[in-house]
């Protein structure tokens, strides 16, 4: 089988709608398939300030939405990075493969240091996208499932793994990445310019798989729309009904000319209305499937213990390997 790992970090509550159907949905098909690493990335998240108990419910939180979401720890390893501590371990190696400007060139380190200031940017966050290699090449990861704002890092992991390779000899798998096209970047409802963030959308912008049903479905409706008339694909033209339809047709399975043709001489307003309705079909029972998770944090923690053990069943050889070829000496 071929493996796949990839991360989410933890970060303030709710996983938006971006989040599912550029990434999480695709974890879940590919648990099927593929040999499937999943990591909530909570190393990353202290890239920017966390408060410690934030940081804990939130790292719980996100372990069960994607247990919500469909990640069976039967057919995947799902765990939390901090448990494997050789993703710290293999990062510092990392980042003495790292050329300081080609982590300089990282366009998501370049917009969070501006958002954070001089004073938020620290060396983590600048160093974060050298973390991520090291997720990736320490399981030998065949394809990495994220939205396109990961691309470039996908890049960066395939030039470091190469440098490796080439200066130690055949280590590290060459990843790429796994993006579906559809739905590669999903669009904030406010303002469909711009990718539904956590950090840049305004609170209407984005639709959080935990919101009240009543709230997400508001959100549907209020969003942002052309001024013309025509249900159309049209991403250039008509960014804020292609990106409505582009959510449609993920969480329905139609497909778009289905849902143009189904819409066709109607105005925005009843694919508005339908799609509020089956937005908020979707989060009631999810938030409900996450809240059970939380009921029982012990069973939750033991899930994540098992896959910790799981994950560092195939890290630490891989630490130790390329420990021996870098010239460490043997600790015992
Ligand atoms: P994160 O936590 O920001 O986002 C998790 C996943 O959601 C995708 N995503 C989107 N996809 C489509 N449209 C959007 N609007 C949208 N917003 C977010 C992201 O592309 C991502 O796949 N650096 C990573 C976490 C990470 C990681 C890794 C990923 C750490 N180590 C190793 C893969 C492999 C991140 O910040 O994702």
């Amino acid at each position: 089988r071929p493996r796949v790992l990839s991360g989410i970090q933890p970060t303030s509550g709710s996983f938006h709608l971006g989040n599912y159907l550029g990434a999480v949905r695709q974890w879940v098909a590919l648990q099927e398939t593929h040999d499937a690493f999943y990591a909530v990335v909570d190393l990353h998240a202290i890239t920017v300030p966390q408060d410690p108990e934030g940081l804990r419910a939130s790292t719980r939180l996100a372990a069960a939405q994607l247990l919500a979401a469909g990640l069976d720890p039967e057919r995947c390893t799902l765990f939390v990075q901090s448990h494997v501590p050789e993703h710290a371990q293999l990062a510092w190696v990392m980042n003495c493969m790292t050329q300081f400007g080609e982590a300089g060139r990282m366009t998501q380190f370049k917009d969070k240091s501006a958002k954070q200031g001089a004073e938020g940017t620290t060396v983590g966050l600048f160093t974060y996208p050298v973390l991520q290699v090291a997720d990736i090449l320490l399981y030998h990861a065949d394809q990495v499932p994220v939205g396109e704002d990961q691309r470039q890092h996908i890049e960066l992991t395939r030039d470091v793994a190469e440098r490796f390779n080439g200066r130690y000899g055949r280590t590290f798998t060459v990843p790429a990445a796994y993006i579906l096209k559809d739905t590669a970047k999903i669009y904030d409802l406010q303002d469909p310019s711009i990718k539904m963030s956590k950090s840049a959308s305004s609170p209407k912008g984005i639709v959080n798989l935990m919101d009240e049903p009543r709230a997400a479905a508001k959100k549907i409706k209020s969003a942002v729309t052309d001024t013309g008339t025509v249900v159309r694909f049209d991403p250039a033209a008509k960014p804020g009904v292609s990106n409505l339809l582009t959510i449609y047709a993920a969480l329905t399975g139609l497909t778009i000319p289905e849902l143009e043709q189904k819409f066709a001489g109607q105005l925005y307003g009843p694919l508005k209305t339908e799609l509020a309705e089956i937005v908020a079909d979707w989060v009631a029972p999810f938030r409900e499937r996450v809240q059970g998770y939380l009921d029982d944090p012990a069973a939750l923690d033991a899930v994540l213990a098992r896959g910790a053990d799981k994950a560092r069943e195939v890290a630490a050889p891989l630490l130790a390997e390329v420990y021996d070829k870098i010239g460490f000496l043997p600790a015992h």
